[in-house]
């Protein structure tokens, strides 16, 4: 087992910093399981954080009523179980309290309010150079490998609507709503109906104002349980024995007999089934924790797509309908940003994900690594995390006995500086 420090591990000059190990982008809960992986090798790394803390996705961009919507056993990192009090479905804090202690007790550091500005694979040395910046200065990381931890979520997206921007009233993208606490009494206008669009309204209603949840198009969704046992739960069990399209059917049948026909309050079923529309388009069927109990009941208003918004606070919708709304919450989804700073296009496409099939785009060429990105949430996350550090450490310790015989050729290179 290896004892370094930080500072042995790492060598610096005044702006460009060598690192014996790999440099991981991005310390959320992906992030943190690599970095727990290689500490368990004994790989030294380096992590880098553009925020001020660890999973800064569920510290600062989420709602105070969120909970992890799959159970407990599937959403905890490797080699380190969530503690046995906590509940099925932990709460936003408890979450964060457990990424704490992974993090604390795995000894992970990072590099805090350290943004990856740029990132790129210099062919003749067979290294990555990352550039970020801290406090108005660069600094440039030269490494053999690189993690990218940063998310699907990294960046929120915010559509083209008319009239949107000379709105007057309150418009947020739902990584800023908290709660409804300060919309008490006022027509909230809630745009998209994914499992953000859906548990905002149910706050907002919860908190006594009118939501009126904008469904342009289709949307599968599904009780959080069945018969006592968790959806999810139950298609990964099903799926060990049955093909994807019949678990498929069997799933909109418990929905159906849970929920009713969702069609009759306005939410159209995709021609596709759940688990077939995740993997072809990664489109997260809704899990429901009571939304549609308040659509039923006509608290949570369904309307259809936004024509246009007037700056007096009129809102007229596709088929001409108008209404008056207070506020604007925009739960229209989140984007990767690797397009933005890594200079790659073999192996990510342009919109930010691995090219290959969900599951299969963990590893790249010229020791670039991608978790995270398999849109399999947590679950998925922890399984890429083992396989990367053990990917990485592997090389890592044939390495280190290959330079236990001579100089290290990559020394060589960055000292020209
Ligand atoms: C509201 C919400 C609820 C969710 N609930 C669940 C759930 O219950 N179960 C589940 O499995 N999944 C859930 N997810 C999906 C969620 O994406 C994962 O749970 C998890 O956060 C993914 O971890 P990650 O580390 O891959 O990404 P993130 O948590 O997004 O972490 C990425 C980190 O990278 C940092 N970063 C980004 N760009 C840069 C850069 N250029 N330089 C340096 N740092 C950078 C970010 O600041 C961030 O800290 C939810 C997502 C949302 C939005
Ligand atoms: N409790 C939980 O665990 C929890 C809670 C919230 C979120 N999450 C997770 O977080 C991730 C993101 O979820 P999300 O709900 O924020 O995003 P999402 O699933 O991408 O949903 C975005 C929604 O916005 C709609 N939309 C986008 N642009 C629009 C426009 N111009 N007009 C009208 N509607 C528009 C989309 O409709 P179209 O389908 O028509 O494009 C879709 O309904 C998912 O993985 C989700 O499971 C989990």
């Amino acid at each position: 087992m290896f004892t370094f420090s930080e500072t042995d591990h790492v060598f610096s000059s005044r702006r460009c910093v060598w690192v014996n190990g790999p440099v991981i982008v991005g310390a959320g809960p992906s992030g943190l399981a690599v970095a727990a992986g290689l500490k368990e090798n004994g790989v030294p790394y380096v992590i880098l954080e553009r925020a001020d803390c660890i999973a800064s996705l569920w510290q600062k961009r989420t709602y105070d009523r969120l909970k992890l919507h799959l159970p407990k056993k599937f959403c905890q990192l490797p080699k380190f179980p969530f503690p046995d009090h906590y509940p099925e479905y932990p709460n936003r804090k408890q979450f964060i309290n457990y990424l704490e202690s992974y993090a604390k007790n795995f000894d992970i550091n990072p590099h805090f309010n350290e943004c990856v500005q740029s990132a790129k694979y210099d062919e003749p040395c067979g290294l990555w150079r990352v550039k970020t910046v801290k406090n108005g200065s660069e600094i440039e990381y030269i490494c053999q490998w690189l993690v990218v931890a940063t998310g699907e979520n990294a960046e929120r997206v915010v559509p083209e609507i008319d009239g949107l921007k000379e709105f007057k009233g309150e418009v947020i993208h739902a990584c800023d709503y908290k709660s409804g606490e300060n919309y008490r009494g006022k027509n909230v206008l809630v745009v998209g109906c994914g499992n953000s669009g859906m548990e905002v309204s149910l706050d907002l209603c919860n908190h006594n104002a009118n939501p009126s949840m904008v469904v342009r198009s289709s949307i599968h969704v599904l009780p959080r349980e069945v018969f006592g046992k968790s959806t999810f739960e139950l298609a990964m069990m099903m799926l060990k024995w049955l093909p994807l399209w019949l678990v498929d059917k069997m799933m909109l049948v418990f929905a159906w007999m849970v929920l009713g026909n969702t069609e009759n309050y306005g939410l159209k079923r995709p021609v596709i089934g759940p688990l077939a529309l995740k993997n072809s388009q990664g489109k997260t069927p809704v899990l429901d924790i009571g939304a549609l109990e308040r659509i039923r009941s006509g608290e949570i208003r369904v309307v259809p797509g936004v024509k246009r918004l007037s700056s007096c606070g009129v809102v007229e919708f596709v088929d001409g309908e108008k209404m008056d709304v207070d506020a604007v919450v925009l739960a229209t989804g989140y984007k990767s940003n690797v397009p933005y700073w890594l200079q790659e296009s073999e192996f990510f496409c342009k919109n930010g994900f691995p090219k290959a099939p969900f599951g299969n785009g963990w590893k790249g060429n010229g020791g670039l690594y991608a978790i995270g990105f398999s849109r399999k949430g947590l679950a998925g996350a922890s399984a890429e995390a083992v396989k990367i550090s053990q990917d990485i450490a592997k090389v890592w310790k044939d390495d280190l006995k290959k330079k236990k015989q001579k100089v290290p050729t990559h020394r060589r290179c960055i000292s020209t500086f």
